[in-house]
């Protein structure tokens, strides 16, 4: 395990390949692996080597542009239906966070606006598009940073939940983007990091990528959230999103919506920070939002190790959704909607396209 990085780059291109950290193994292992085409990106996304909204994301586009780097030398029919079959392989990888399909609409547009120029010209426009979404990334994720660190008092402990992190990103974060914020203005912030189970992105990532930073995290398991709340020892909840609704819901790591409902309980603000990437206006509410369901294996054990009785009947929902109604404010790169409505997402939306 690396212990002096500085910045966490989750994914990255280096020698015509896109190299990402493989998360199923962090924090005991730090190691990159690289991939060339739709094929192999799909199936990272779809077993967890990259995970998170933003990451998923650029990771598609990174997946598409390399399958037309693959495909150049292919008659332009051929090119054209390998890269319809790449896009539908990468669309299929995972399907709540929306960032995903948000990046491969982005790709497909370059490439059906650059139809008649020869496949490698189109096929190095895709590659500057994904290298743009990547770096738009960032810089969204530092202005949301900016807005949310606003909402946190000095001295606070900010709890969280899942991986919203750089490692969930292109960088910085989101959820724990507005944290890294926060400290560079200054602020003293503590973490309470939930293990999150059943992927343990709390335990494993966040817990690893904030003490790589040295801001102060303890890791507790889920149940033990609501204990801590009563006690009044949390003072916000600041987690990420994988797909907002048009009117707010907003739909995140499983376990979410627990969390949500014992804030309320409790008095607690309940943050989202996520990028206008991950509001979709085409889905009404938070019902309609598809719930990926996990195989069996990830809640009988991990990895290598199984603690529960084969055979024995599982669900593993990936997701839950949390009613707009139970969320304080909504973070995103345009501002803050405080008690997020309809209305309130789509003048985010309106100026999003003012400074477009
Ligand atoms: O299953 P995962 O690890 O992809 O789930 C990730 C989350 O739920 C995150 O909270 C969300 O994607 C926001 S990441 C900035």
């Amino acid at each position: 395990m690396r212990s002096d990085l500085e910045k966490i780059e989750t994914l990255r291109w280096r020698d015509n390949k896109l190299e990402m950290i493989d998360q199923r193994i962090l924090p005991a292992h730090f190691e990159y692996l690289a991939f060339d085409s739709a094929a192999t990106v799909a199936e990272a996304i779809r077993s967890m080597v990259v995970r998170g909204a933003p990451a998923i994301g650029c990771a598609a586009a990174y997946g598409f542009a390399l399958e037309a780097r693959r495909l150049e030398q292919e008659s332009p029919e051929n090119f054209a239906r390998g890269l319809e079959q790449g896009f539908a392989m990468l669309a299929q990888s995972r399907p709540t966070a929306v960032n995903l399909l948000w990046a491969l609409k982005k790709m497909r547009e370059i490439w059906h606006s650059s139809k008649t120029s020869g496949n490698p010209v189109i096929a190095a426009k895709l590659l500057a598009k994904a290298h743009e979404i990547t770096a738009e990334d960032i810089r969204a994720n530092r202005r949301m940073g900016e807005y949310g660190a606003m909402l946190l008092p000095d001295n606070s402990t900010v709890l969280t939940y899942c991986n919203a992190g750089a490692l969930a990103t292109a960088g910085h974060g989101t959820a724990l983007g507005v944290i890294r914020s926060a400290r560079d203005q200054g602020k003293k912030i503590s973490i309470i990091a939930c293990e999150t189970r059943p992927f343990l992105q709390g335990a494993r990532l966040t817990a690893w990528e904030m003490m790589q930073e040295k801001i102060p995290v303890t890791l507790i398991t889920d149940n033990m959230a609501g204990h801590f709340m009563s006690r009044g020892e949390i003072h916000a909840i600041m987690v990420g999103a994988d797909r907002v609704a048009a009117n707010g819901d907003v739909a995140n790591k499983i376990g979410t919506y627990m969390l949500a409902v014992l804030a309320a309980r409790h008095g607690i603000p309940f943050y989202v920070a996520c990028p206008l990437s991950t509001i979709d206006l085409a889905t009404a509410s938070g019902g309609l939002i598809p719930i990926e369901e996990r195989t069996a294996e990830e809640v009988t054990g991990y990895r290598d190790c199984q603690w529960a009785a084969t055979g024995v009947a599982i669900r593993n929902p990936a997701f839950d959704v949390t009613p707009a109604g139970l969320v304080t404010a909504l973070i995103t790169e345009k501002g803050v909607v405080q008690a997020p409505t309809e209305e309130g997402i789509r003048r985010l939306f309106e100026l999003l396209q003012a400074t477009q």
